[in-house]
């Protein structure tokens, strides 16, 4: 079979076999990228309709005992002014993404030292008790079964880990003193444990190769995560990275609709990271299958605080401003803005899954 034929099969069955996959990877020309986007759109309609969901993002903390080589924040970075919200401050920022129409609340920070179970929990049950209706994302790295099982009885609903690469080789190189087995093991737990799981994987980071992007969709199609994050590698000027190229629109958008196909049920953000690389990045990420954005809800003044990558967007925007552009920018593409909770379809009670 042809690269198209392949797509069609994905397309028409949710599976491919691995050398089928790696066929479609090496082969990708003009024809069969446009019908790999087409065929995801059309599933992600499919499932989800034209919805696209609003994820509200506090980061909460800078703070980071990792090195991740390629991170902004990693703990070698000295420039970085590390910071930490208050809780008020958190309950601030919940608050006013709840004035705007946001039902989920990402809460995301770097694995701070200082950050206790006890503090975690207070601030899952606090945010529920005010606001019922909200789901809770959490999104502060690798912690213990134990830790996790707590988070999730004290009412979180989802959490999102990004295995990063799903080659073994590339995490050890670009994860100093970090497990791969540890990072799986961390996401086949948080699964058990019964939270709606993210998953995902940056592109273009130096030395991905193809074979690597196989192992990614093959780990994803195997973990089945409820969502998957996948985003540009962005270079960060303070990080050994600074200088390497970084990943671009067009294989960001192959991974997007591939995963769509391989999980048509996931829900997928069109990245802040893809939206920083191109000025409709996000627009091309949801037309490519992506349907949910997560705009910032970090207080303004620690925006700044809080860089990644280099060019990160929104940095010195209130949350009503990217509320409002947000909304603009998915109209314009062809999509209508879910202000619903947004669960994943399996937890949503329309589908058994
Ligand atoms: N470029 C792009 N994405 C990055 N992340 C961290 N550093 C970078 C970078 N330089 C991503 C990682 C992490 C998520 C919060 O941000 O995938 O899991
Ligand atoms: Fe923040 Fe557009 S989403 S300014």
């Amino acid at each position: 079979m042809n690269t198209c034929e392949l797509i069609e099969k994905l397309y028409e069955t949710n599976c491919l076999e691995t050398d089928e996959l790696l066929f479609v990877l090496n082969n990708m020309d003009h024809e069969s990228f446009q019908q790999l986007i087409n065929r995801s759109h059309e599933t992600s309609l499919k499932y989800y309709g034209d919805s696209v969901f609003v994820r509200g993002l506090i980061e909460f903390t800078n703070y980071c005992t990792r090195d991740c080589i390629y991170c902004g924040i990693r703990c070698s970075n000295k420039k970085v002014n590390r910071y930490r919200l208050s809780d008020e401050q958190i309950l601030n920022a919940c608050r006013e993404g709840n004035l705007l129409g946001y039902k989920t609340f990402v809460l995301q920070g770097g694995e701070d030292p200082l950050l206790t179970d006890e503090r975690i929990i207070y601030l899952i049950k606090a945010i529920k008790q005010e606001m019922p209706e909200c789901a809770i994302t959490l999104s502060i790295g690798e912690k213990s079964y134990k830790s996790y099982e707590s988070y999730f009885n004290a009412g979180a609903d989802r959490y999102l880990l990004r295995h990063e690469t799903a080659s073994e080789r590339l995490y050890k190189q670009i994860h100093p003193k970090m497990s791969f087995e540890k990072r799986m093991q961390c996401l086949w737990s948080l699964k058990e444990i019964g939270f709606q799981v993210g998953a995902g994987f940056m592109v273009g980071l130096p030395g991905q190769n193809h074979e690597d992007y196989l192992k990614d969709i093959l780990f994803l199609n195997e973990l089945k995560p409820h969502m998957v994050g996948i985003g540009p590698f962005i270079p960060h000027s303070d990080t050994p990275f600074a200088h390497s190229k970084g990943g671009d629109v067009k294989t960001t958008m192959m991974m997007i609709a591939l995963v769509r196909l391989f999980l048509p049920g996931a829900l997928i953000p069109a990245t802040t990271a893809l939206g920083s690389i191109d000025s409709k990045g996000r627009e091309k990420g949801l037309l490519a299958g992506a349907n949910v954005v997560m705009p910032n809800l970090t207080p303004v003044e620690q925006r700044e605080n809080y860089l990644l990558y280099d060019g990160k967007i929104c940095i010195g925007d209130a949350a009503n401003k990217c509320r409002y552009c947000i909304e603009g920018r998915i109209i314009n593409s062809g999509f209508t803005l879910d202000l619903s909770v947004g669960h994943h379809i399996s937890f949503s009670g329309k589908c058994v899954w």
